[in-house]
């Protein structure tokens, strides 16, 4: 009996708190429009985007003796856009080349600091000198690397300099090599403690 009275009132006020929910949460977003300002022009980590201007290794074909070990390098350049008003430093860093899945070289970066607004590119140098691959896989990126379609993923870590942090910055590249026409460059995606604001953030805030 009591639920046949209550029913239709708590429907009612549900469907009132949502609405009181939302606007609360409406009138949050916009009064602390400055703080986010703030947050993406202080936080956000450089653009990075990479182009593999040479390599050697992957176009020979498997040899007769299954799982020879092959020898590779990578001639990349990183390009770094800082978008924020502080300069930022990496002191270090490490960066894989892989193929499949395969890591296929792998180096160390130098240090470097992009400037405040500013750019910049940087060589980075990934070797092997003799990974073990399977021959089906050597067969199939010898093929891909011919007809210049050959998908590699650049990893990177980036070590900060300036603020003492430990946990370094993720960047993952897709890039197509081989072939004879030239590399682009592609965009790489950041993964920071921070960086979750760069994805979300429209362009219009990211250049303050
Ligand atoms: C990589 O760059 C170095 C230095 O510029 C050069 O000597 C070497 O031939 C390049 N290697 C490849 C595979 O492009």
């Amino acid at each position: 009996m009591s639920s046949s009275i209550n029913n239709p009132r708590h429907q009612y006020s549900l469907k009132e708190d949502l609405t009181r929910a939302v606007k609360a949460i409406l009138v949050f977003l916009w009064f602390t429009i400055p703080l986010w300002i703030l947050i993406l022009r202080f936080l956000l980590p450089p653009k990075f985007s990479v182009q593999v201007v040479g390599a050697t290794g992957l176009e020979s074909p498997p040899p007769a003796q299954h799982n020879a070990p092959v020898s590779t390098v990578f001639n990349i350049t990183l390009h770094a856009a800082n978008r924020r008003s502080s300069g930022r430093c990496y002191r270090n860093g490490e960066v894989a080349v892989r193929y499949s899945g395969y890591t296929v070289a792998w180096g160390r970066t130098m240090a470097f600091c992009v400037g405040e607004k500013a750019a910049r590119q940087l060589p980075l140098v990934a070797w092997a000198d003799g990974v073990c691959l399977p021959s089906s896989l050597r067969e199939r990126m010898a093929a891909d690397w011919r007809a210049g379609t050959a998908e590699l993923e650049v990893d990177l870590r980036l070590f900060r300099g300036n603020d003492g942090s430990v946990t370094p910055a993720w960047i993952s590249c897709k890039a197509t090599a081989g072939g004879a026409k030239p590399p682009g460059v592609t965009p790489c995606t950041t993964f920071a403690s921070q960086n979750w604001a760069s994805d979300i953030a429209p362009a219009w805030m990211q250049y303050f």
